[in-house]
């Protein structure tokens, strides 16, 4: 018998001040993107952008349906929008954050496990880390090296083979 165990590395920051420029400006348009979120139902709304290594900056946000499973998360519409307009361009980082209309998000928003499958499959894919970025409405920002520290023993394309 062997035992494992996993740590979890990440950086945390006070707010986006201590950020450099250009991730607070990823930062940024993450915030706006989630003010254009569709959320009339959880009213949280979620914001998310994508640098890729082209330099395109893409945005997404969440957007929800009366037949509530059908809506989806800021990070799969970003992320699959990159995918469709960009493929086989490197994804280098996302940057979420979010806000609810009915109380204060001063926490990290964090990605569902959805969309951390859906963001490990790009990782894979390039063989490159993503870098994450995530913070509330304000306030703390934690960096994250890579998908993988969120979805250890992550399922992925090599098992199918
Ligand atoms: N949501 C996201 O957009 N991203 C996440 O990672 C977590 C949850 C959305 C889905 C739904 O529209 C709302 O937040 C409440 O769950």
């Amino acid at each position: 018998m062997e035992k494992h165990s996993y740590t979890l590395d990440y950086t945390s920051y006070e707010n986006e001040s201590e950020l450099n420029d250009m991730d607070a400006a990823l930062m940024k348009s993450a915030k706006e993107a989630a003010n254009r979120a569709y959320a009339p139902y959880s009213k949280f709304s979620v914001g998310c952008a994508i640098l890729l290594e082209n330099k395109q900056l893409i945005t997404g946000n969440n957007q929800e349906n009366a037949a509530y499973p059908s809506g989806t998360c800021a990070e799969r519409v970003a992320m699959f929008y990159a995918s469709s307009q960009y493929p086989g361009v490197k994804v280098i980082k996302i940057a979420v954050t979010a806000f609810s209309k009915e109380h204060p998000v001063l926490s990290p928003v964090s990605p569902c496990g959805s969309c951390r499958q859906v963001l490990s499959e790009y990782e894979k894919l390039y063989v490159s880390d993503i870098e994450i970025l995530l913070q509330g409405q304000e306030g703390r920002i934690y960096r994250l090296k890579s998908v993988s520290m969120l979805l250890p023993l992550a399922f992925g394309a090599e098992s199918l083979l």
